[in-house]
């Protein structure tokens, strides 16, 4: 097992990383009190929730469940209701601990579920999707999304501890893991031009489920994750360079409808617009696109999206988060391994890169 530490001061916590991870003596020096609530969904109940059941009611703890239904169209305040009904109907008090058990949805949910609870009750993360491990349950974000955009209501709230257990993986569909793949690569590109050379090595281990490399990303990407978080927790500067693609991913996934693409998956072509607005920019070559397209193809992400209609993508880019005094600010790339966050980008060569990289190419849109 590896650790590592995201350094908040008081509220430094670890990220435990290995195989079969005992969450007994894990868990135990996190938990405050008595009670606690687990938050998962079908899904991933079925699978692991019995295991975690057992493991914290030996530990003495009264443990209650809240099983969502699963899928990221859930992840809404109806739903969100639900975690504080399960919580109210078990009595539960200030001094209770949410533990989150499964991907980026129901890290999210609960996470935010536990900062508003009371005014902010303790929060447990047990990512057990490759994305939710390397990305989400990492760095304290929360939140669920409005019909009108993305995450666009929530808290930050950092875990008291995460644990991201390998073997869980290995019950996670491709696709999801190919998903993950895309925040990987993600650290790669903005920070760590090495990193993307290793990735190019093993891309194909990765993606065959080795599960020392699967490791070896994680804890490469939760250590650049942890360092940015450290410096920025709340994002003022820095931290936003963890939303490469995520501009242009967003206003996919919001127009095709929450989890017809995964997010990971909008991140990835998200990715691609932004490589390709950054070579139009002169920043990075043909070939560093070509590059970053290759590795995004080989971990089997798209790298184009459907057709969608240009207005409707600049409307939904507008409820970006990044938006600041009502102007767009994008996470491009100077070179490749160092993004930047900048509103200094030529409007027209980023409708360019937009439509360059939906299923039809390199339309001109003067
Ligand atoms: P997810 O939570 O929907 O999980 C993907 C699917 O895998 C689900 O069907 C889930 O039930 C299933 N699953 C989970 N673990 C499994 C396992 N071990 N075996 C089998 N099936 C399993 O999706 P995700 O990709 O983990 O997370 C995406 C969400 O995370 C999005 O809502 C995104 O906005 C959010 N996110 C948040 C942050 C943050 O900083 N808070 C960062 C990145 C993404
Ligand atoms: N996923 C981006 C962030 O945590 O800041």
């Amino acid at each position: 097992m590896q650790t590592l530490y995201v350094e908040l001061g008081d509220r430094r916590y670890p990220i435990f990383i290995g195989s079969q991870l005992k969450p007994q003596q894990l868990l135990e020096p996190y938990i405050p009190a008595k009670q606690l609530m687990i938050v998962t969904n079908t899904t991933v109940g079925e699978l692991y929730l019995d295991d975690y059941v057992t493991a914290i009611q030996q530990l003495g703890k009264t443990v209650a469940t809240c099983i969502l239904p699963d899928g990221e169209k859930y992840k809404n305040i109806e739903h969100l209701n639900l975690i504080f009904d399960a919580l109210l109907e078990a009595g539960f008090n200030r001094d209770c601990t949410v533990l989150a058990l499964g991907g980026g949805v129901i890290g999210d949910m609960a996470g935010f579920a536990s900062a508003c609870f009371q005014r902010g009750v303790y929060f447990i993360q047990v990512p057990t999707t490759l994305l939710s491990q390397v990305d989400s349950s990492v760095g304290g974000k929360t939140g669920i999304n409005h019909p009108l955009g993305k995450n666009m209501i929530g808290a930050f709230q950092q875990p008291q501890v995460v644990l991201a257990d390998m073997s869980q993986l290995a019950t996670l569909p491709d696709r999801e893991l190919s998903a993950g793949l895309a925040e990987v690569i993600k650290y790669a590109l903005l920070g760590d031009i090495e990193f993307l050379a290793w990735l190019e090595a093993h891309m194909d281990g990765l993606v065959g489920r080795d599960a020392t490399l699967l490791a070896e990303a994680v804890y490469r990407s939760c250590a650049h994750k942890a360092a940015i978080v450290a410096r920025d927790e709340k994002e003022q500067g820095e931290r936003a360079l963890l939303n490469l693609g995520h501009t242009f991913g967003h206003a996919i996934e919001s127009y095709l409808g929450y989890g017809v693409w995964l997010h990971g998956e909008a991140v990835a072509t998200g990715m691609v617009m932004a490589a390709d607005l950054s070579h139009r920019m002169g920043w990075i070559s043909a070939e560093d696109l070509a590059r970053t397209k290759n590795i995004i193809h080989r971990a089997n992400l798209p790298v184009a999206c459907p057709e969608i209609p240009l207005d409707d993508f600049l409307a939904y880019m507008a409820h970006d988060k990044k938006v600041l005094d009502g102007q767009l600010r994008l996470v491009l790339l100077k070179q490749l391994g160092r993004a930047i966050i900048t509103r200094d980008f030529d409007t027209k060569q980023m409708k360019q890169a937009i439509l360059a990289n939906q299923n039809e190419r390199d339309r001109d849109y003067s």
